[in-house]
């Protein structure tokens, strides 16, 4: 794996790999088994593989966690040699640098919603940077995984509104064996705190599960629909929960909820 730690070390490396199919992973690092099987995926339909991590300043708000999201690069490298990856690239551009590359809006119907709404211009930041890498890296396919739900809707959006040359791939949740979904941020929960996160996938399948119910029989549906969501968010809330939201979109329930002060997403399909 070739490490290319600026825009001189990137450029020197497309000269080599330009003959090639590319598929790409933008991360922010602190890498776990999610992102991992995002590699596999990548080898799978792309003869060289590029992975990025960079935790953007961009999608950060002012009182979020920007400064203090998990960094480990030395870790992260060791887990991309385990895997086929043939380029890391890590930039470390400013955010008074990336201020002065195009900045991008995201498309406001779907990013005033959900996330958008509790982290005002976070699309905006991932879109802009998401364009910026595709534009220097130039792959053909990029992977995101459905975790973030919303994000991939936005990014193939941004895709298609723009007639960008890359093809998005979706990648399943990875979760644990308790269920709760992969993510960077699980290593801010305690022991307790865990235990208690495992309640958001628990409750999301028997939200699930209700819904279709629903679903099959058609009746009166949103409102339904609407009544499991409100009894749900009562018993997250009762249970210590502070729910950012709870939505159905895209056939999806969609959840923002925060753990002792961690702020956990995750969703499922009905
Ligand atoms: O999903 C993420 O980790 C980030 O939003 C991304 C796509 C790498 C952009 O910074």
């Amino acid at each position: 794996m070739r490490i290319l730690y600026n825009l001189e070390e990137l450029e020197a490396a497309k000269n080599e790999y330009k003959q090639y199919s590319i598929a790409f992973i933008p991360t922010m690092g602190a890498l776990h088994a999610g992102h991992l099987s995002l590699i596999d995926k990548a080898n799978s339909v792309a003869e060289k593989v590029i992975v990025s991590i960079f935790v953007n300043p961009l999608q950060f708000g002012p009182n979020e966690d920007f400064s203090q999201y998990p960094r480990d690069i030395d870790r992260d490298i060791n887990l991309l040699k385990s895997k086929k990856v043939d380029y890391l690239f890590c930039p470390n551009f400013t955010k008074d640098e990336l201020l002065k590359i195009k900045q991008l809006q995201a498309e406001p119907k779907l990013a005033d919603i959900l996330c958008g709404k509790f982290r005002k211009g976070h699309f905006d930041g991932v879109v802009t940077i998401v364009n910026y890498f595709f534009e220097l890296i130039e792959p053909d396919y990029a992977i995101f995984g459905e975790k973030d739900y919303q994000q991939l809707k936005i990014i193939e959006t941004m895709v298609n509104n723009l007639s960008l040359n890359v093809k998005i791939l979706a990648a399943e949740i990875l979760r644990e064996e308790s269920g709760l979904a992969m993510s960077s941020r699980n290593v801010y929960l305690s022991q307790s705190s865990r235990i208690k996160a495992d309640e958001i996938y628990k409750n999301l399948c028997s939200m699930s599960a209700e819904i279709s119910k629903i679903l099959a029989g058609d009746i009166e549906l949103n409102k339904k629909i609407q009544r499991i969501i409100d009894s749900y968010k009562e018993k997250f809330i009762n249970s210590g929960f502070e729910i950012d939201y709870i939505e159905y979109h895209w056939s999806r329930i969609l959840i923002a909820a925060r753990v002792d002060g961690v702020r956990l997403i995750d969703n499922i399909g009905v």
